[in-house]
This record gives C-alpha cells, structure tokens and sequence, in this order.
C-alpha cells in the first residue's frame, strides 16, 4: 500500500505544516560501471544478498530515527547507483520501515532513479505500488552514438520505451542527459534538447560531462583520446540549454535541473535550501540538526563494510561532525546560491551571526553577478556561469 495511504487525517495536518526532511537510500550496485562515473556504484557478479542489506537498511533508519525522533518525512529518495536493480518488495519494506520510525507526509514525494536496462512495466508497478510517485531515468543522450561512447548498455529506442513506461505509471517522473561531449555541436545539441523535452513532461535534470579523477575517462582524456569541448564550446553548449529550456516553459531553477514552475524536485531542494535530510545506506550522507547543532554525517562507502559495520554497531556511520557556525553559513550559501531563487538574507544572518557584506554586494550587484530583492540575493544568468567566484567572494 502507497506509504501515503496509511495515514490518519489528525498525522496529515499536522505533517502538512512540518519543515521540510528527506530521507536518502543509496543502492550502491549497478550491471556496469559506466567509464564516466564517480558515483558510489559498484559491479558484483556474484549476486547481492538483497536480503541482508534489507536487514541493514532497516536498522540504520532505526538508529537514524533514534538521533532525530518525530520528524515528519517529506521526500524519500533511492538514489545509487541503480536502485532499480532492488526487488520492489525491497523499496516496500524499506519505505514501511521509514513510516514506522517517522510521520509521513501526506503529500511525500518518493522517487527512485532508473537505469533504462532495468525498467520493465511490472516491476515499475510493483514500485508504485509500494508508494514510488516519481521515477527519475538516467537517459543520458539521445544519440545512439553517443550512448555506445558513454558505455551505455542502452539504445535510443530503449532509452524512450523506458520513458514510456514512467509516464504511464508514475504521476511524475523525469530523465538526465549528459552534455558538452565529445564533438557534440551546438545544433546538434539544440535538436536532442527538443526531442527531450517534447517527451519530458515537466522536469529534466542536464549535466556538463565532467572529467572525474580515477574514471576511465578521466585515463583516456590524459592521453589526449577523449577530447571535450573546450571551455567557449562548453559554454555555447551551456547558453543553448538554457535558451531552448526558458523558451519551452522548463527554465533551470537549479545550476543543472530544469522543471515547469511547480515541478521542481523537492528532495533536492532539501538540500539545496539547508533542510534537514538522513542518509541511509553504504556512502549515504546526512545533515541532520540535533539539539541547536547541525551535524553532517557520512556512512561508510564500501558496500560489504557498511554491512559488516550496521550489523555490529547498529549504523555504518564513520562520519558524525558538528559544523562550526562559518562551515554552516559557507554551506547554505554554496548549496542556496544554486537555486534560481537564490537564498534569504535573514536566514543567512540567522545562521552565520553576522550579516553577509554590503560592500561585497554592491560590488557583484554592480558588475551584474547577483540581484537583490524582497530580502534575497539571487544569481544573475550573467552570475550563474561563474557561479563557484560569486559564491567565494560572497563567503570571503
Ligand atoms: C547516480 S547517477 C544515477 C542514474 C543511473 N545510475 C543511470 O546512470 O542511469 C546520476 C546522474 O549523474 C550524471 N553523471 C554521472 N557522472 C557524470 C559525469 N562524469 N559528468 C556528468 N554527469 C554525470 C548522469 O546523468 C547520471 O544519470
Ligand atoms: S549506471 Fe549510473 S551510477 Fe551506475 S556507473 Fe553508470 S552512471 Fe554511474
């Protein structure tokens, strides 16, 4: 039964006005390592015992649930690696096991990422009946070159049939694609942008392929055998994602994620606006405020360790820091500064004890970086592509 429906109408109202916490699950196996990706993701061909990691699961939200009890639930998000390699009894249990220890929202938004290779139509509905309302799919290009360059296991055709599926079992769902390839053309990107968004519906998160230390990219690219667009190429690349999203209605409220208005994904606002979210699960990170300090947590990353670790100490946490009062302010600004709708001021002096610099705004104001109004400062489009020297001169 949809962890929604199990709610009385008291649990409801009362949830209705809870600031915002989200409960992340990582699932850290995929069938295999794309050459790009830094993720916490790892291949085991020896089969998962799925069952004992549901035991572990459900013990580190308990231990969770214990730190910060009472809470109300607003997001669940399975991210991973593939968590649509989990049997769908998997995500049930665990998202019972979140509203025994917890209040659920009653409007809680649930999303699990999809890998194409692994989206049937029966599994799908087995996820969405255990309560999964949004499914986000990692597309990744629509070019069946492209896919083949980035090791994908997918076609195009797989890609779109996948899409498919999710628009006619979820209520919402949305798709990555990576970006700034090798050789891509503008044009060529204008044309797969139309084509996505034409079957994206409402959300759409578009990623500048980075070059990520240790990959196998990352070797080639040394060598000078991948060759990414340079920094004015990416930045074309950049302009056009932008220009083509505005003018189909899916304008960027995040530095990479573009939704209609009201569609944005609420789990990541969580962290992007400094709420409050458990991480669950091997690699997971969690920033949870406890008695006035906000600690930041990470478990351990390594999948049979944080096992091992939840099954003797009841938690695979390895990572448990206070933030001093500067780390908390730096954070709220380089997490907020992201948003289109930037971060509010009042907040920031609430936080950091001190007002940010007038000086230093008037500055980034003048040069067109930042704008300020209704008690906020935002990023400009101008500001957004040196968005990482506008954060710093901020936080200096
Ligand atoms: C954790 S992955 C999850 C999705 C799922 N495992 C899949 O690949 O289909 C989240 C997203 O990060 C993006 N990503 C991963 N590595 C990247 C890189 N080096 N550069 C740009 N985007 C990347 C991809 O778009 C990917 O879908
Ligand atoms: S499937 Fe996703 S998480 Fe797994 S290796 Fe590829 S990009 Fe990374």
């Amino acid at each position: 039964m949809p962890v929604a429906d199990t709610l009385t109408a008291a649990s409801r109202r009362a949830a209705d006005t809870a600031p915002a916490f989200g409960v992340y699950v990582h699932w850290p196996f995929c069938l295999s390592k794309c050459p790009y990706c830094d993720f916490n993701s790892h291949v085991r061909h020896g089969g998962i015992d799925e069952a004992r990691f549901v035991r572990a699961f459900q013990a580190e939200i308990a231990s969770a649930a214990a730190r910060v009890p009472g809470r109300t639930v607003s997001t669940i998000f399975f991210g991973g690696g593939t968590p649509s390699l989990m049997a769908p009894s998997t995500v049930d249990t665990i998202l019972d096991t979140v509203a025994r220890h917890w209040t659920i929202a009653s409007d809680v938004e649930v999303t699990l990422e999809a890998n194409p290779t692994s989206v049937e139509a029966t599994r799908f509905q087995a996820y969405r009946a255990a309560g999964v309302n949004r499914v986000s799919l990692g597309v990744q290009a629509l070019d069946d070159a492209a896919l083949a360059a980035l090791g994908r296991l997918h076609s195009v055709r797989e890609a779109l049939d996948a899409v498919a599926i999710a628009k006619r079992i979820f209520p919402r769902y949305s798709f990555d694609l990576i970006y700034a390839r090798p050789g891509q053309t503008p044009q060529a990107w204008r044309g797969e942008l139309e084509r996505a968004i034409a079957e994206a519906a409402e959300h759409l998160s578009l990623y500048q392929l980075t070059i990520e230390p240790d990959t196998p990219f990352a070797g080639l690219h040394a060598a000078g055998k991948l060759v990414i667009p340079d920094s004015d190429a990416a930045r074309d690349l950049y302009d056009t994602t932008q220009e083509v999203c505005a003018a189909r209605g899916l304008p960027a409220y995040e530095v990479s994620n573009h939704a209609r208005p009201g569609a944005e994904c609420r789990h990541n606002l969580v962290y992007w606006r400094g709420h409050d979210y458990a991480g669950i699960g091997p690699g997971a990170h969690g920033r949870l405020e406890i008695d006035g300090a906000r600690h930041a947590t990470a478990t351990e990353k390594r999948p049979e360790a944080w096992l091992t670790r939840v099954e003797t100490l009841g938690d695979g946490l390895v990572t448990d820091d206070v933030l001093t009062t500067s780390q908390r302010a730096d954070e709220f600004l380089l997490m907020g500064l992201r948003l289109a709708e930037g971060i509010d001021r009042d907040r920031y002096e609430k936080i950091a004890g001190k007002p940010l610099d007038p000086d230093r705004i008037a500055d980034l104001r003048h040069h067109g970086m930042i704008a300020t109004e209704g008690g906020r400062i935002r990023v400009t489009a101008a500001g957004f592509p040196v968005l990482d020297a506008v954060v710093a001169d901020l936080a200096a």
